[in-house]
């Protein structure tokens, strides 16, 4: 399948552009490298530098890229700047994606798959979370992908492009060649594994206070390579629907640095500070419908295998991408 990829310089996409490469689908990556890195780019995808706020470079992608399908990864994904620049959240993930959408339309492209997220969930009072789980976000991060779901429900209606959203949880782990390197890093297992780079004096926890068994924040890490497999299966969803991505298992902060303490066979100095303003307690999916209906089968449910593969994606580039 020829398909278009926005977003496949940044982490998640650049995985999904290698494993959709590795399955034999034609790739093109439109991507403006404000998050991303031309490294992270695939060598056997076309790539195209563009932003998705310019109509007539959305149109000429169309006509010269003439893809079958799209995939959608290029957003805004941090919830404390999302609290701070609504406007950036709403601009880039709901603005521009209705410009890739018009121009889907435009050209006749009907098949769509959404990067989205458990943050449309806000804080539910009760795991694990499956797709029918209000979805009251309590922040513009998670507002702006839930908007963007509702756009997608109307272009299905009216103009009968087939979508599949995607919900991740944590999103982890590397491959041999991608791997995770935000310029401005806070995601929990990157800046842990800052510490034994040399890179951090110490590893931090935001909360140790919570209502869990050791007090510390509990989420749902699942392995980049499995959520890329998701993606490729969603190719082939016959009608719209959202789909959770998790592995169903929780694993808290303290159990995080302790598998970096384990894989690294480094100490990790850790310092206790107050909760991150709004960290739910307990993030876990229930994902039995992604594997059900997309016949999806991850294959990491340790936290120490995810951690290893990116440990290891981080030894073998220190410098991360180094641009
Ligand atoms: N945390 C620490 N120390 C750190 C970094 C994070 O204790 O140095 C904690 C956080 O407070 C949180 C947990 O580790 O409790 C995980 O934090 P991350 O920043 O790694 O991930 P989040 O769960 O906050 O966010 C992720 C994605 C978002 C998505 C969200 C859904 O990054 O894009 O899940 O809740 F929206």
């Amino acid at each position: 399948m020829k398909i278009l990829v926005t977003g496949g310089a940044g982490y998640i996409g650049s995985v999904c552009v290698e494993d959709l490469l590795n399955r034999g689908h034609n790739v093109t990556v439109f991507d403006n490298l404000t998050e991303g890195h031309k490294k992270a780019i695939d060598r056997r995808a076309d790539f195209v530098q563009g932003d998705l706020a310019d109509k007539a470079a959305l149109a000429d992608l169309m006509r010269t890229a003439q893809p079958e399908a799209v995939m959608h990864f290029a957003a805004n994904a941090l919830v404390g700047e999302s609290m701070q620049n609504p406007y950036k959240y709403f601009y880039n993930n709901v603005s521009c994606g209705l410009n890739l959408l018009h121009a889907m339309v435009e050209h006749g492209v009907k098949r769509f798959v959404f990067s989205s997220t458990c943050a449309t969930y806000g804080m539910p009072e009760t795991v694990p979370i499956d797709e029918l789980v209000p979805q009251k976000p309590v922040n513009p991060y998670g507002e702006s992908k839930l908007i963007f779901e509702k756009i997608l429900r109307w272009f299905d209606e009216i103009h009968g492009v087939t979508f599949a959203s995607l919900r991740y949880f944590n999103a982890a782990g590397a491959t041999e060649a991608f791997g995770e390197d935000h310029r401005i890093e806070t995601h929990l297992i990157p800046c842990v594994l800052q510490v034994p780079l040399g890179k951090r004096e110490h590893a931090q926890i935001f909360g140790t206070d919570y209502p869990t068994p050791d007090g510390s924040c509990i989420r749902d890490y699942i392995h980049v390579t499995d959520l890329a497999q998701a993606h490729a299966l969603a190719l082939a969803v016959k009608k719209s629907d959202f789909f959770n991505l998790g592995i169903g298992g929780g694993v808290s902060v303290l159990e995080v640095i302790d598998a970096c303490k384990k894989v690294t066979g480094k100490d990790i100095p850790v310092v206790k500070q107050s909760r991150r303003p709004g960290d739910p307690p307990r993030l876990i999916a229930s994902a039995g419908k992604a594997q059900e209906v997309l016949g999806w089968r991850p294959q990491f449910d340790r936290i120490e295998d995810i951690v290893s593969s990116a440990w290891n994606w981080h030894v073998r580039h220190p410098a991360g991408y180094g641009d």
